[in-house]
């Protein structure tokens, strides 16, 4: 069996990543075989690849060209431009993808724009899923510079929303008002936002604090989905006033957990329409060669920057 490259756990590294060899993929009858082209890096895996032991793999989002479609029969055939995710590993030169995580993308869609796609895209997608009939409606996210932000503040106007973005720094606001959202509030303190509000959805990926504060701003019969906690794990809710406000709902949400209801393919050939039209513009602040993941995942543990970073594998 031969070797091919990958991103490897590599614990003198900076950001504890850098490329190395491991063996190339033995893709089962249900996956096609990929040759990568672009990766995004997400907080989640970059995180956990600080304590992960030496020489594991990682990566969950990819984008590139099918080498061999799958033997089943299943999903896009040779030679066509896909979009996917793995569970683990997709930072590599070559990966076996199961069929129903791929989706095709046509020529308009750049393999760098739909690298950005998988965990951040889908995560926004089933958060604002969760809000239910949206049109008119009252949203608020937090965190809107971040990844999987920038996408739900995008997907809840493509929903007919009226959408508050909320980022701590004014450093950050051009990014979010440049997806047309209707308000942008800033500030350590979320409920600057509560004169816009109150809000059907609310959508956090910050936690701690944000998300405590965030909750006292639900509309009754408002939903507020966490899928994050960057600032910490703990929430204080006032249950009394939780309960009284009438059919709140708090809703947990793991992209892994919605990936076995709604394949990623499903999802992904979903949003690809948005992108293609020009209604969902990923915020790419970096675009780089692949030698470069230790420095790129560090600089995203530290936020040097905002939205999304690719990483092309040359
Ligand atoms: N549950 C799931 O399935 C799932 C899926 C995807 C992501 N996640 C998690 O969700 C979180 C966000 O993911 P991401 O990929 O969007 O991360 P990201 O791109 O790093 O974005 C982080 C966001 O949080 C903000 N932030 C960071 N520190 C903050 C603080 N102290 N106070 C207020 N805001 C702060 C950032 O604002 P600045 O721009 O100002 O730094 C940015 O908007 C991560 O914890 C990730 O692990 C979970």
């Amino acid at each position: 069996m031969g070797t091919i490259r990958a991103v490897v756990v590599t614990p003198d590294a900076p950001g504890r990543l850098a490329l190395g060899q491991i063996a190339a993929p033995t893709p089962t009858p249900s996956e096609a075989l990929v040759r990568v082209a672009a990766v995004s890096l997400n907080r989640g895996e970059v995180r956990r690849a600080q304590s992960a032991a030496a020489g594991a793999l990682i990566g969950w989002d990819l984008a590139g060209v099918v080498e061999r479609g799958a033997a089943d029969g299943s999903g896009p055939p040779s030679g066509a431009q896909v979009v996917g995710t793995l569970a683990t590993g997709a930072w590599a030169e070559l990966v076996a993808v199961p069929t129903h995580a791929l989706a095709r993308l046509p020529e308009t869609v750049s393999l760098t724009e739909a690298a950005t796609l998988p965990i951040a895209g889908l995560t926004a997608l089933h958060a604002v899923a969760q809000g239910g009939a949206l049109i008119g409606r009252a949203v608020l996210v937090t965190g809107a510079s971040g990844g999987v932000g920038h996408f739900a503040v995008q997907l809840a106007q493509v929903a007919g929303a009226y959408v508050v973005g909320h980022v701590r720094s004014a450093a950050r606001v051009a990014a979010v008002r440049e997806t047309g959202v209707a308000t942008v509030v800033v500030g350590a303190d979320v409920r600057a936002a509560e004169e816009h509000g109150p809000y059907h959805l609310v959508i956090d990926g910050v936690g701690g604090e944000t998300l405590s504060q965030a909750l006292t701003l639900l509309a009754p019969e408002g939903t507020a989905v966490s899928y994050g906690r960057t600032v910490g794990p703990g929430v204080e809710l006032d249950l009394g006033a939780f309960f009284s406000a009438g059919g709140l709902r708090l809703y947990g949400l793991w992209i892994f957990h919605e990936l076995r209801r709604e394949p990623a393919g499903v999802g992904l050939a979903r949003l690809i329409p948005l992108v293609e039209a020009g209604r969902l513009r990923p915020h790419i602040a970096l675009e780089t060669g692949w030698a470069d993941v230790g420095e790129v995942a560090q600089g995203l543990l530290d936020r040097d920057f905002p939205g999304k970073a690719v990483l092309l594998i040359d």
